[in-house]
C-alpha cells in the first residue's frame, strides 16, 4: 500500500512538473504577477483588517463591507479619498490633548500604502498572500453580552416632533453586579438621537410607566424619578458613532441587585412614515469584584441661547464645586448635538496648572465618540473641571435651551 501511494506521489510530481515545463514553454516571459507593489491581498487587506473591518462588516453601523477585495472595489476612489483627509477611520480628539487608548488612526505610512495600492488600479494580487479573514459572529462589538435587556413592546414615536421616552426594564438579577461595559443598540437608527441607559433601585418607574398610556413614559430631562444611590444612577449612555468600551480591570459600574434599567430614548422626527423601535441594551460583567468604583459626571449647560446668526458663539460650563476627593477620569464623551464645532475639556488643578483632557476641533453628529484614557488621569481633590463648546461659523435661527452642549466623564474613586 505505501509503495502503491509513494508511486502515486511521484506520478503526481511528475505530472506537476510536466505541465510546469510546458507553461514555461509557451508562455511569454514576464515578472510574476503583483511581484512588487501594493496588493490587496498582502498590504492593504491587512490594514483594513485592524483599521476598518470593525464597522465596515456586514450588519454593522458603516455603510458598506470592506471584508474583501469584490466589496471593496467599488469603493476604491472614495477610500483613497477619505484615509488622505483623515475622515476615515473616523476620530475626533486634535493630537496633544488627552492620551487616549485604542486611538483610531492611520499612520502616513499606512495612507501611503493605501494611496499607491489605488493609484496602481487597486490590484487584487496573490490568493496565497491572504490573511486569515477575520471572523464578526454575534454583532455585538464586544461579543455576546452577559445580559440583554429589551422593551418588549415596540414604541411608535411621534412623526411631528421630538420626545424623550422612558422604558423601565426589570433585571432580574438577584445578586449586586459589577460593569465593564454597555453596549446600546437603537432599533431605528433614523429615530433614534440619543439613549441614556439610568439605574432604578426602588422600583418608582414602574409607577410612571403605568401611569402613561402606550409602551414606556415621557418624562424630558432626568428619569422622572430620584436617583437614591449616586454609585448606581446611571450606566452611561450612547449616541450616533458610539462604539462601546471596556473599563480598565478593577473597575466597574455597580448595578445593585434586583434594579431595573430604564432606557430614555431621545426620538427626533425623521422624513416618511413612522416606524417601530424596540431599542437593546446589552450589559458585560465584571469578572471580578472592582476595587474602585465607577461614576458618571455630567458637566453640561443647557440654559444658554445662542442668538440668530452668531456664527462664533461660545457656550461654557463648570461644575459649580471642586472635585471633593482624588478621582481617576477614564472616559470622557463631548455632546453638541448640531450646535457645536469645537470642544476644549480642561482641568484646573489645584496647584494652579491647567490640563487638557480633550479637544475637539471638527465635531460631527454622526461621530459622538466615548474616548478612554490610556492610564487614567490623575485627578487630586479640589481640581475644577470646565468646558468650552464653540460654533465654527454655522448660522442659525435662535437657539435656546433644552438642546444642551456637555461633556460626560466617567471616573472613579477608591471604594472602601
Ligand atoms: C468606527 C467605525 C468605522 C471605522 C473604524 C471605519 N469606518 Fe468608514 N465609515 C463608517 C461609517 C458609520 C460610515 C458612514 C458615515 C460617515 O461617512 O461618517 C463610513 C463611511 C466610509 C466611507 C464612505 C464615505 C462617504 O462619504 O460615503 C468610506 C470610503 C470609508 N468609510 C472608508 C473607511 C476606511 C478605508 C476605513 C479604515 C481605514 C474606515 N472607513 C474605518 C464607520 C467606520
Amino acid at each position: 500500500m505505501r509503495r502503491l501511494l509513494l508511486t502515486a506521489v511521484l506520478a503526481l510530481a511528475l505530472v506537476t512538473a510536466f505541465v510546469s515545463a510546458r507553461q514555461r514553454a509557451i508562455r511569454v516571459p514576464s515578472p510574476p504577477p503583483q511581484a512588487s507593489g501594493v496588493t490587496f491581498n498582502k498590504e492593504v487587506v491587512r490594514l483594513f483588517q485592524q483599521n476598518c473591518q470593525s464597522c465596515h462588516h456586514p450588519g454593522d453601523i458603516a455603510p458598506f463591507s470592506l471584508m474583501t477585495y469584490r466589496e471593496a472595489r467599488p469603493y476604491v476612489q472614495l477610500i483613497k479619498e477619505k484615509v488622505l483627509s483623515h475622515e476615515m477611520p473616523p476620530w475626533k480628539p486634535v493630537d496633544g490633548c488627552g492620551d487616549f487608548d485604542a486611538a483610531r488612526v492611520l499612520d502616513q505610512k499606512d495612507i501611503d500604502t493605501i494611496v499607491q495600492w489605488v493609484d496602481r488600479g487597486a490590484p487584487e494580487g496573490m490568493a496565497a498572500d491572504l490573511p486569515p479573514q477575520l471572523v464578526f459572529d454575534s454583532g455585538w462589538v464586544l461579543g455576546q453580552p452577559d445580559l440583554v435587556l429589551t422593551n418588549p413592546e415596540p414604541y411608535t414615536p411621534p412623526t411631528s416632533e421630538d420626545i424623550y421616552r422612558c422604558f423601565t426594564l426589570p433585571t432580574n438579577i438577584s445578586e449586586d453586579q459589577y460593569v465593564s461595559a454597555i453596549d446600546i443598540r437603537p432599533g431605528d437608527r433614523e429615530t433614534v438621537h440619543h439613549v441614556i441607559a439610568y439605574i432604578d433601585t426602588t422600583g418608582e418607574s414602574v409607577g410612571l410607566d403605568e401611569r402613561d398610556p402606550g409602551p414606556g413614559y415621557t418624562s424630558f430631562g432626568g428619569p422622572g424619578f430620584s436617583i437614591s444611590n449616586a454609585n448606581a444612577a446611571t450606566l452611561g449612555g450612547w449616541a450616533p458613532g458610539a462604539r462601546p468600551v471596556m473599563l480598565p480591570e478593577g473597575i466597574a459600574m455597580s448595578l445593585p441587585a434586583s434594579s431595573r434599567v430604564v432606557l430614555q430614548v431621545h426620538y427626533h422626527p425623521h422624513a416618511g412614515p413612522a416606524k417601530a423601535d424596540q431599542t437593546q441594551i446589552g450589559i458585560y460583567y465584571s469578572k471580578q469584584k472592582p476595587k474602585q468604583l465607577m461614576r458618571i459626571l455630567p458637566l453640561i449647560n443647557q440654559s444658554f441661547t445662542i442668538p440668530p446668526n452668531e456664527a462664533s458663539y461660545k457656550v461654557t460650563a463648570a461644575f459649580p464645586i471642586p472635585l471633593p476627593v482624588a478621582t481617576h477620569l477614564w472616559v470622557i464623551s463631548p455632546h453638541m448635538h448640531l450646535l457645536g464645532r469645537k470642544m476644549t475639556v480642561q482641568a484646573a488643578l489645584p496647584n494652579g496648572t491647567t490640563q487638557c483632557l480633550i479637544n475637539v476641533q471638527d465635531w460631527d453628529y454622526r461621530w459622538q465618540g466615548l474616548y478612554r484614557y490610556r492610564d487614567g488621569v490623575a485627578l487630586p481633590a479640589g481640581t475644577r473641571l470646565s468646558l468650552t463648546g464653540a460654533r465654527g461659523g454655522q448660522k442659525s435661527p435662535l437657539i435656546t435651551a433644552p438642546t444642551n452642549i456637555r461633556a460626560t466623564f466617567t471616573s472613579c474613586r477608591i471604594t472602601g
